[in-house]
């Protein structure tokens, strides 16, 4: 009885599929594009007078765009067609004939389309604008990540978890361009305040070429998308993502073990022939906790447990809360904190003491430091998207329920009281912190525009420990991240308005 509604599904959109592929019919009238509005007519009837139409010569189109020249609508009302057709953002909606099915029938009967006359009209019976209001000016959004406001609120998921999903592929199969293009384009779509209904909303938008459209068309149209659902259901697309969702497995090793015909953890774990290193070992032994997220409360909780750290080894030490919880996010994948001391040097060897304290407390699951290579003489670094030379901990932490106000974010019969948090550290010398911060708060789409925009835009260098001038030799001082804004010549967007 339950199965009735999936073979419906399945069939429904095989013969969608079908539509969209056979179109045989030989167009006859070049300059006029029908538009049928599902609305009140349904899904078959409108399926079925598309075939009609197109068997006659006319070109039908599946979604409203500006290359739509008539309208045409059933049993309508007026105003919330009008309503409707007004918030779909058509460049030229007064040039657009708006017409009952009545045009459409005597057009079928004569085999042409005939002459628009005002019987056929469904006519807007509200003025554009209430009187004494003023349009709304159109907002131009830009391409550049850092001069949107994104919020942690995002309308637009079922677009940009596709985009997610198609951009993923292509990195593992090292496509860069094609993936950079998916995550570009979902980083505006999350910019916008609300949901996209139409292909007319997405038009003018920046960076969302013929590939990313298309695939918004799709889902338009019918809810999904074709090669989305074709990579979601690849065996290797699976099979990566399911290997590097393990720390410490990166696309390379992941594509390793998957041409060696390994298609499981149990195959790798079982395969004498494989070596993993510590972290993979440690990545496998506390999979479960390291792959549910961490929520604002864990984080917390472990923020105040670097505290208490930091400040038992130095007394005037600085910490801050980074990453995605710095920018309003309710879950995490990790805690990213920025530990620093005023003391000059200090900085370079205060990690590993923080570290020796967490053994010793017993919470220490894993750690993978990296000491400072930072110097002067290597700056300005013209690599673009470099790691930055700041000495940084990468670990795993054992949390306490004890610790964490509400609890753990955990499975209701987990009742072991702990567990595992993966935490970022890093610790800049003091006059690097407003760049440590503003790098090191993200998101990723947010630093690459950044930095983009200032090599492009201001001939200027970003990174994670400065910005260099070039047109002027030098670099640019900052106690803030106001500070680097402004040298940037940007309106100061804050870390919440930073999900990008
Ligand atoms: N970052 C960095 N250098 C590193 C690691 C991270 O500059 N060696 C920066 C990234 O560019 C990112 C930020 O640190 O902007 C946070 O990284 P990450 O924790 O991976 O992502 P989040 O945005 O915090 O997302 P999540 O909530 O999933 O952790
Ligand atoms: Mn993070
Ligand atoms: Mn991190």
């Amino acid at each position: 009885m339950f199965q009735a509604p999936i073979v419906l599904r399945v069939r429904k959109r095989q013969k969608l599929v079908e539509d969209k592929v056979s179109r045989p019919e030989k167009v006859k009238f070049q300059d006029v594009r029908l538009y049928l509005v599902e609305r009140k007519m349904g899904n078959s009837r409108r399926s079925f007078l598309t075939q009609l139409a197109r068997s006659k010569g006319f070109i039908v189109e599946d979604v409203l765009s500006d290359t739509v020249t008539h309208v045409v609508s059933e049993n309508s009302q007026a105003l919330s067609l009008w309503t409707w057709l007004k918030g779909c953002d058509l460049k030229d909606l007064p040039s657009v004939h708006v017409l009952d099915i009545s045009w459409f029938t005597d057009s079928m009967r004569e085999g042409r389309p005939v002459a628009v006359e005002t019987r056929h009209l469904v006519q807007d019976t509200v003025p554009a604008f209430p009187e004494g209001s003023t349009p709304t000016p159109e907002v131009k959004v830009s391409r550049y990540a850092c001069q949107r406001r994104t919020n942690t609120e995002n309308y637009n998921t079922t677009f940009t978890d596709a985009f997610e999903v198609m951009a993923q592929s292509y990195e593992f199969s090292e496509i860069e361009g094609s993936c950079l293009a998916f995550r570009r384009a979902a980083s505006v779509l999350k910019s916008l305040p609300s949901v996209v209904r139409c292909l007319g909303e997405v038009q003018d938008l920046p960076c969302l070429g013929e590939h990313t459209m298309a695939v918004i068309e799709d889902i338009l149209q019918y809810g999904h998308s074709f090669e989305v659902e074709k990579t979601l259901s690849d065996e290797r697309y699976q099979t990566l993502k399911l290997f590097t969702s393990v720390f410490g497995v990166g696309p390379k090793t992941a594509e390793r073990w998957y041409r060696r015909g390994l298609r499981s953890f149990g195959g790798i774990l079982t395969d004498p022939s494989i070596q993993l290193n510590q972290m993979q070992q440690t990545g496998f032994l506390h999979y479960e906790d390291i792959s549910r997220a961490v929520s604002k409360a864990e984080a917390r909780a472990l923020g105040n447990i670097i505290d208490e750290a930091v400040h038992a080894i130095t007394s005037d030490a600085i910490t801050a809360l980074t990453g995605g919880f710095r920018r309003g996010k309710e879950f995490g994948h990790d805690v990213d904190i920025i530990v620093t001391t005023p003391e000059p040097g200090r900085e370079r060897t205060l990690l590993p003491d923080i570290v020796d304290r967490f053994k010793q407390q017993g919470i220490l699951l894993y750690c993978d430091y990296q000491a400072s290579t930072f110097e002067w003489s290597k700056l300005p670094s013209l690599k673009f998207e470099a790691m930055d030379q700041f000495a940084k901990c990468f670990l795993i932490l054992r949390l306490k329920a004890s610790k964490v106000e509400g609890g753990l974010n955990c499975a209701e019969e987990d009742d072991r009281g702990w567990r595992a948090v993966r935490v970022d550290l890093v610790s800049p010398p003091l006059d690097r912190f407003a760049y440590a911060l503003l790098g090191w708060t993200g998101s990723r789409q947010f630093e690459r525009d950044l930095r983009s925009f200032a090599r492009l835009e201001r001939r200027m260098l970003l990174d994670n420990h400065t910005l260099y001038d070039k047109t002027k030799n030098k670099f640019l001082a900052a106690t803030t991240e106001k500070d680097i804004f402004a040298h940037l010549g940007l309106e100061y967007i804050e870390p919440w308005q930073r999900n990008a």
